[in-house]
């Protein structure tokens, strides 16, 4: 794509994994671990006890070039949890493994240096310089680490372009909509070509509309760069369009993780299920998610990407009430019945 050395692609994606995390806020959090060892409940740990149980355990793999989304109700950890990523927080007890290092373990100078090359953040609140142009915010990281002018003038450009912002080089952050900023924000974090994103709440303060153009811009990068992508939402639809993986956390813990379409058809609780409850199943579930192995059968083909409202669709004007759901190769994976994807559209399923 690409002279300008904006992104190496010849550099790996690098993987997350957090091994048994805890983060106790308060004045002597490590003479809480005991107690949360015996699970005394947060509430009680703040009550009795004057400490903040932020994060309880938490063990997850985030796989190199995936996007791991953290949901969960406000208070329940997710801005803890990825803040531990870049270590922004230490935490009580616990790993965080980078690239073959505990990144807990890292000397301050180490730690620094990891920062600057491995992970880049992009905020809720844009955290735009307000004195600086939009083609100077974006070069920033890269002014920070000595890249000459020239070169760093050419990347930001490169970022400036595929975030849309094409001749808005020389505004300042204040002459800029919301949504126009956050993409700032976006091109300032592709610069630094840092192979870990973290987003907190990246999209959450843009409109609906807004929104949607910047999952758009996103994904599209994302088919391009393969970053290891850290999401935190409070919003499912976003959880889902944008997930590979999905954890859901409550009270500091991750109550369950799996892929979006796991989450919704075997919610683990009602906790998980009321999040669930309102998504327009439809239009996220696929075909390939639903289909029974078996023989050919009379009837149509789907593609197993289809969603179960397209798929719907297609079967209901051919006037057969069974389908066979065909792989990306055109190879058969099984079939399914009009019932089976209307069901699915409609009654949350319990079944494990
Ligand atoms: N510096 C701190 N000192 C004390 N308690 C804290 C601190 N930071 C976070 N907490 C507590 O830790 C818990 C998790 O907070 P966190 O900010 O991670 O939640 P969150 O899921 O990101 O919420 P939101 O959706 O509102 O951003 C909360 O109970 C919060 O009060
Ligand atoms: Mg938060």
């Amino acid at each position: 794509m690409d002279k300008t050395n904006a992104h190496d692609a010849t550099r790996p994606a690098v993987g997350v994994d957090i091994k048994n995390l805890y983060k106790v806020f308060g004045d002597q959090p490590k003479k809480m671990m005991p107690l949360i060892a015996e699970g005394i409940s947060k509430d009680e740990l703040r009550d009795k006890h004057h400490h903040i149980l932020g994060l309880r355990n938490i063990n997850l793999s985030i796989n190199p070039g995936a996007i791991q989304v953290i949901m969960g109700l406000s208070g329940s950890g997710k801005s803890t949890l990825v803040r531990h990523i870049n270590r922004l927080i230490d935490p009580t007890a616990g790993e965080v493994w980078i690239n073959g290092k505990d990144i807990i373990r890292l000397n301050r100078w180490a730690l620094r240096r990891f920062r600057r090359e491995q992970t880049a953040m992009v905020f809720q609140k844009f955290a735009l310089f307000p004195h600086m142009t939009v083609i100077e915010n974006v070069e920033f990281g890269l002014r920070v680490r000595g890249i000459s002018y020239k070169k760093r003038r050419v990347t930001a450009q490169h970022w400036i372009e595929r975030v849309g912002l094409a001749g808005y080089e020389h505004s300042f952050p204040n002459q800029l909509s919301g949504g126009m900023q956050q993409r700032v924000g976006l091109a300032r974090a592709m610069a630094n070509d840092a192979p870990i994103l973290l987003m907190d709440e990246a999209f959450s303060a843009l409109d609906p509309l807004i929104r949607t153009d910047m999952q758009a811009v996103l994904l599209d990068l994302q088919q391009e760069l393969a970053k290891t992508i850290v999401f935190i939402t409070h919003d499912l639809d976003e959880a889902l369009r944008l997930g590979d993986q999905v954890a859901i956390l409550r009270d500091g813990e991750v109550v369950q993780q799996g892929a979006p379409q796991e989450i919704l058809l075997q919610p683990a609780d009602d906790y998980v299920a009321n999040f669930v409850r309102d998504v327009n199943r439809g239009r996220v579930i696929r075909c390939r998610t639903l289909v029974v192995p078996g023989p050919i059968v009379e009837g149509p083909d789907l593609g197993a990407n289809l969603t179960l409202e397209e798929a719907a669709r297609q079967l209901g004007s051919t006037g057969h009430d069974q389908a066979n759901v065909i792989g990306n190769k055109g190879q058969h994976l099984g079939s399914l019945t009009i019932g089976q994807i209307l069901a699915a559209m409609v009654e949350p399923s319990k079944a494990g």
